[in-house]
């Protein structure tokens, strides 16, 4: 998968250097590039910004260096497939585990990172029509803001590029995660390693029992009563085909 970043803060993506990612880019599955926006600029400041046209605090990013930055980027139209484009902005679409698995079927993904009070409303509108990219997805972490789209890419781009094959080692810890489809969107229950006892702590019995079904049924309760208490959203839309009469106890 190629994935290409735009940002005036180029230092800020350097964790992608690292661990998994890191070594999925040497393996050559990720073929990741972060370009500076400032590239695209004239002006001996090499501004990016001006301030927002109705008034207001703070400061918009001009539409000029960004319609050059992703003409630079994407091929012309007719000229091959273009990357889909992902723009980070609270006032996104909700980044989740399912949106993950679509990214990570695309062959090529350009992330353009805002900041201040965010891009120009016009290099989106601009960009969907232009016919250079697959799409535009605007999308959000969460309902709280960052100073900008660098620490969403950095949480988009890993929770994606682990589930390319071969960046994560043992496919089956993919499974087994939080929010993945086979939990039927459960979170996942707790877990423990040695010692058994630890400051007074014991592990749960059931898992030193050797017996593979109460340890799953004990994981499953565990599952259903944490969602309940800390995500009543995911219960709500639980699938009641997915609910057995041992769940119904819970
Ligand atoms: N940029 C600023 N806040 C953000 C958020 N919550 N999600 C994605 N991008 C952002």
């Amino acid at each position: 998968m190629r994935v290409d970043v735009v940002t005036i803060f180029p230092d800020y993506l350097a964790p992608l250097g690292l661990s998994l990612i890191g070594r999925a880019r040497e393996a050559g599955l990720l073929d990741l590039r972060v370009h500076d926006l400032r590239d695209w600029t004239h002006d001996r400041h090499r501004t990016v910004d001006d301030t927002p046209y109705g008034g207001g605090a703070g400061m918009v990013m001009r539409p000029e260096p960004w319609g050059e930055a992703l003409d630079a980027l994407t091929p012309a139209p007719g000229g091959g497939a273009g990357p889909r484009l992902v723009v980070p902005t609270p006032a996104g679409r909700r980044f989740d585990q399912a949106m993950a698995h679509e990214l990570a079927a695309e062959p090529w993904l350009l992330f353009a990172c805002g900041r201040y009070e965010g891009i120009d409303a016009r290099v989106v509108e601009e960009a969907a029509g232009s016919g250079r990219v697959s799409r535009v997805d605007e999308v959000s972490l969460g309902d709280y803001v960052l100073n900008g789209g660098e620490v969403a890419v950095l949480a988009v781009v890993e929770a994606v590029a682990r589930l390319l094959p071969g960046v994560v080692g043992n496919a089956e810890s993919l499974v087994e995660e939080s929010h993945a489809a086979s939990r039927h969107g459960l979170l996942e229950h707790p877990v423990y390693t040695k010692p058994a006892a630890w400051r007074g702590r014991e592990v749960p019995p059931v898992l030193l029992s050797g017996d593979h079904g109460a340890v799953a049924r004990w994981r499953r309760d565990e599952a259903l009563r944490r969602t309940a208490a800390r995500r009543p959203d995911l219960v709500a839309r639980l699938d009641p085909a997915a609910l057995d009469r041992r769940d119904l106890a819970v």
